[in-house]
């Protein structure tokens, strides 16, 4: 995983970062207006700039599918990289079909979709084939599951893996954030964006992104 080059594109991505409304390439959009989804666009191209910049052989796993809508803007142009999704699918009316369906719209290859509780999969070595550049938490956010969810990716981990989570405007996700930095050495936060709650609702509820040292 090249997190310099993620650090030094991501600003590029917009004509005034972090404020933008939008980012410059508004093939986002779409996905925002078509697929059901928690995110904005910023949010979509920071996802696919962090997939596009995955070294071969690594694998860009998104824990929290929902209807796929992250999961389509990180694929896009990214199409002949290793994609795995993980989802329980017992959030509101989110499926594995409407997923595949969304997935076909949006002319992308089917990933690896995992169907079940990440915490059960991932401990179990569902993921053990894989060397994961990317982890992209956006599952359940209360403390203890946003701490977890950072502890099971570690087995699998690539040098230089971006840890990217979402929502970290909300007191327990930051909390987490914080404790899991301060209690994982090998773990450093290398962006913080700000979301709805502190000014920028163009970036949802907020960011972070840590680089796992190898
Ligand atoms: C906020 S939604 C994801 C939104 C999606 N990333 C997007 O941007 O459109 C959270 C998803 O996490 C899933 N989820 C929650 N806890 C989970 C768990 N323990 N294992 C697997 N999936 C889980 C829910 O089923 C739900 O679809």
């Amino acid at each position: 995983m090249d997190a310099d080059r993620f650090l030094r594109e991501l600003p590029r991505l917009f004509d005034d970062f972090p404020q933008s409304e939008h980012p410059r390439d508004r093939r986002f959009a779409r996905i925002v207006s078509d697929v059901e989804n928690l995110a904005k666009e910023n949010n979509f191209a920071l996802l696919n700039l962090a997939a596009s910049c995955l070294d071969d052989g690594e694998t860009y796993v998104e824990v929290g599918v929902f209807h796929g809508a992250s999961l389509v803007a990180a694929m896009l142009g990214n199409e002949h990289r290793r994609f795995v999704g993980v989802d329980s699918f017992e959030f509101r009316d989110a499926t594995l079909d409407v997923v595949e369906r969304n997935l076909t719209a949006f002319g992308l290859p089917r990933p690896e979709l995992l169907v079940g509780d990440v915490f059960e999969l991932v401990p179990a070595g569902a993921l053990n084939d894989a060397r994961v550049g990317v982890w992209y938490y956006d599952a359940l956010h209360t403390y203890e599951a946003q701490l977890e969810g950072l502890r099971i990716a570690e087995a699998c981990l690539a040098p230089g893996a971006l840890l990217i989570v979402d929502d970290t405007d909300w007191e327990q996700v930051e909390r987490a954030m914080d404790d899991y930095v301060a209690e994982q050495p090998r773990a450093r936060r290398i962006l913080t964006v700000d979301g709805k709650d502190r000014g920028n609702p163009q970036w949802w509820e907020g960011m972070q992104v840590l680089r796992w040292e190898g």
